[in-house]
């Protein structure tokens, strides 16, 4: 909500991107990579507020993500 805003829109100023309507499978990869270092460009608040979080949770997240509308 913080950062990809409340419909997932992103956030251009700060380089937030936008996540609603991102295919599934593609945003729990990156969420894989990055909480497992493979990504290094991840955002570090981002890491540590999703590190402690179980892989099911992350899971219902992205499908969420995945399921707001794009093109509002
Ligand atoms: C648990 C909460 C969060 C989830 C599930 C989440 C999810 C994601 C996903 C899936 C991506 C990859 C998007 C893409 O590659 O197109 C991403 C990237 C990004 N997120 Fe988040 N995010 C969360 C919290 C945050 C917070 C709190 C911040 C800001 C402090 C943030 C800032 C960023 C930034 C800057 C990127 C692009 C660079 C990077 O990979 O780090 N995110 N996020």
């Amino acid at each position: 909500m913080e950062c990809h805003g409340p419909a997932g829109e992103g956030d251009a100023t700060n380089f937030y991107p936008r996540v609603a309507g991102q295919h599934y499978l593609y945003l729990l990869r990156q969420m894989h990579d990055m909480r497992r270092g493979k990504r290094r460009n991840a955002n570090p608040e981002m890491w540590e507020v999703s590190k402690d979080d179980r892989d099911e949770d992350i899971q219902v997240v992205i499908d969420d993500m995945s399921r707001l509308p794009s093109d509002g």
